[in-house]
């Protein structure tokens, strides 16, 4: 997946084309996903970007929900039941588990990667490691352009 994901991010030179290509991408690889999408880092909150499914909230403080804490943390989180997180925000009513990773470029956060499940407990360590590999290749396109500008 990641592989394919280099080659399809290749020579892009548009950030919000990154984020939509890699959106489009990994919601159609992935099995049973309801929404996947990027919250991207402004000043003090994240706001929603490319993404595929369902309209979702549009802007997140820092801190608050998986993604606000992702933001915060810069760590990758899996949340196996969301009914059981006191802080988690429900775009989605019907949404089970979901996973949120960083986008760090050049140590810094520039957006997280929210990928959401109907099914309980649908992400794992490995689902973690994989993905962060696609984080890390985005994060790679999305540098390069900053180089350039
Ligand atoms: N559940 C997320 C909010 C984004 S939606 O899932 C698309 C959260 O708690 O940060």
């Amino acid at each position: 997946m990641n592989q394919k994901l280099q080659s399809l991010l290749n020579g892009v030179e548009e950030d919000v084309t990154i984020l939509s290509l890699s959106a489009a991408f990994l919601y159609h690889e992935l099995l049973n996903v309801n929404w996947l999408g990027f919250y991207c880092m402004k000043k003090d909150y994240l706001t929603l970007g490319p993404f595929q499914g369902l309209p979702a909230c549009i802007k997140i403080p820092l801190g608050k929900g998986a993604c606000g804490r992702v933001a915060q943390s810069k760590a990758p989180l899996i949340i196996p039941d969301v009914r059981l997180e006191a802080n988690y925000i429900a775009c989605h009513t019907e949404t089970q588990s979901e996973l949120v990773l960083p986008i760090l470029v050049k140590h810094e956060l520039f957006a997280v990667l929210d990928i959401d499940s109907l099914s309980l407990n649908r992400f794992n360590e490995q689902d973690q490691m994989h993905l962060m590999a696609c984080c890390h290749t985005i994060a790679t396109a999305l540098q390069k352009n900053q180089m350039k500008s």
